[in-house]
């Protein structure tokens, strides 16, 4: 996406509709354009009283659904978090538009279903190499450590090398619950909350900013 493309979304927000449409239009596009804020996600988890966040790269968008997915390690210390309490929070900004998006929601973690099969299927070898990583994310070492098999440092696997990767594969979609948006302007910032019941939005307000 071209800062003009991006600069047609929230050019004129004064309507609410349109506001909504183009935070999901943004979002599936941010899935496929490295320039654009949106595209890294800051994924926000609470369980036992701990709070994280850590940045993810969002991997698909389901508008029709208000659902986003990013992939990640089975074995990560954020889905253990998830199985806790499925209650997450996405933050997104993009620098060029000055717009932030609070995505709260439920998310759901998938491992052997068509979901995670269809993003594995999707995804680059080279997006996928981290799946193969010996160790269990997080794991203390005594040395400076890759995670990565030592013959996999230099090269990027091929398919049919990734077999165990996929064993650590897994997928967390988020089903949108409360869309926050916020543009800034010179003039005067602006901000506005949706929320959304089975995928469709039920309400829509202005806040102040
Ligand atoms: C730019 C960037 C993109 C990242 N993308 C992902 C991702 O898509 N999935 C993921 O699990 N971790 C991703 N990470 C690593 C996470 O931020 C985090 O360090 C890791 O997942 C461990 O998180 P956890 O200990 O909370 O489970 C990314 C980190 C950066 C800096």
């Amino acid at each position: 996406m071209t800062d003009a493309v991006k600069s047609k979304h929230f050019s004129d927000p004064v309507d609410l509709n349109t506001i909504e449409y183009d935070c999901w239009h943004m979002l599936r596009a941010a899935v496929h354009d490295r320039s654009c804020g949106w595209r890294l996600p800051v994924l926000a988890t609470c369980s036992n009283g701990e709070v994280r966040q850590r940045t993810v790269v969002l991997r698909k968008v389901e508008r029709s659904a208000r659902r986003i997915l990013v992939h990640t390690d089975l074995r990560s210390p954020k889905l253990k978090s998830i199985n806790n309490n499925p209650d997450v929070s996405w933050l997104f900004y993009d620098a060029v538009c000055q717009v932030q998006l609070q995505l709260t929601g439920l998310a759901t973690v998938h491992t052997d279903d068509k979901i995670a099969e269809q993003l594995w299927q999707h995804e680059t070898e080279s997006s996928l190499r981290g799946y193969l990583a010996p160790y269990v994310p997080g794991t203390v070492r005594s040395v400076p450590e890759s995670n990565l098999p030592d013959d996999m440092r230099q090269r990027i696997p091929k398919r049919d090398q990734l077999s165990a990767a996929r064993e650590n594969f897994a997928v967390i979609s988020g089903a949108v619950k409360i869309a926050d948006w916020l543009l800034l302007r010179p003039d005067g910032n602006l901000r506005a909350r949706f929320t959304y019941e089975d995928g469709s939005v039920s309400s829509g307000n202005w806040l102040a900013p």
